[in-house]
């Protein structure tokens, strides 16, 4: 017969306390784990809803991904990731992804920060990458409306919500800067005035909040399709804000 009546011996209380521990540590983990990922999947589907972009893939990308060709891509890709922590950090500086020549992973490696800097959840920033060319798209649809005293789909709308997001996310990405304007021409000519005012609008309200930029365009040939202004505000002039392509050869199979 058990000599002490069913009470638990000191030993087994202790076992037993530090099994409820050890479960306890263990939901709070799954806790954290799953808090994690539903964390991830609202930034992933709040990012999916305020950016415009030409192909919606272009979210998806992440740095395991970047395979680099050569030692500047092996350089880019690791001071793309030291960007994406600094944004984590809080550290706001803009930045630009820029060569003349195209297809060498600069809207990959600006989709990558983006999508790492959503995934921190310790960070919580919300995030939009804006491919230029559905810009002019809207600002088209808009004009394209305007006969209609109605403006049934709310095309007006859309272009305003967007100049509100891109003014109020923590990080934004403005890929192909230039490009909408310069598709037609082939050459360095002036941004549509809606563009721009737009542009303006959102520069001045990201003062204190950091942008990408991609671009095939220098500064001064910016400045020759935006208003300097704009162009002050959203392009950094210091090398270490400046991430250059060009040694990077096309990925784009010819
Ligand atoms: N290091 C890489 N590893 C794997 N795929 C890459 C890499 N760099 C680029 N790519 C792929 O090559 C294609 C072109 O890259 P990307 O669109 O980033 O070029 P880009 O520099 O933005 O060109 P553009 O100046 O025309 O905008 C994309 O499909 C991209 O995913
Ligand atoms: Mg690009």
């Amino acid at each position: 017969m058990d000599s002490n009546l069913g009470i638990p011996t000191w030993e087994q209380r202790r076992t037993r306390h530090q099994v409820k521990k050890d479960v306890q540590a263990r939901h709070l983990k799954q806790d954290q784990y799953w808090t994690q990922i539903y964390l991830a999947k609202k930034q992933q589907k709040q990012t999916k809803r305020v950016s415009l972009v030409n192909n919606p893939n272009v979210l998806l990308h992440t740095f395991t991904e970047v395979v680099p060709v050569n030692k500047e891509m092996a350089d880019l890709k690791k001071r793309a990731q030291q960007v994406a922590a600094a944004y984590q950090n809080n550290n706001n500086r803009n930045v630009v992804l820029y060569s003349k020549q195209s297809g060498n992973g600069k809207t990959l490696l600006a989709s990558c920060i983006l999508a790492e800097v959503g995934k921190s959840p310790a960070a919580a920033m919300t995030t939009m990458f804006v491919s230029t060319t559905q810009i002019k798209n809207l600002v088209n649809k808009k004009f394209d409306n305007t006969e209609r005293q109605d403006d049934l789909y709310g095309v007006g709308d859309e272009l305003d919500e967007f100049e509100r997001n891109a003014g109020r996310v923590d990080l934004l990405v403005l890929d192909d800067l230039g490009t909408e304007s310069s598709l037609k021409t082939g050459g360095v000519s002036p941004a549509n005035q809606t563009i721009s005012e737009k542009l303006f609008n959102i520069a001045e309200k990201r003062e204190f909040k950091p942008t990408i930029i991609t671009t095939n365009y220098t500064g001064d040939e910016l400045k020759k399709i935006y208003n300097n202004k704009i162009i002050d505000r959203l392009m950094p002039t210091n090398p270490a804000q400046v991430l250059n392509f060009e040694n990077v050869p096309s990925y784009r199979r010819n």
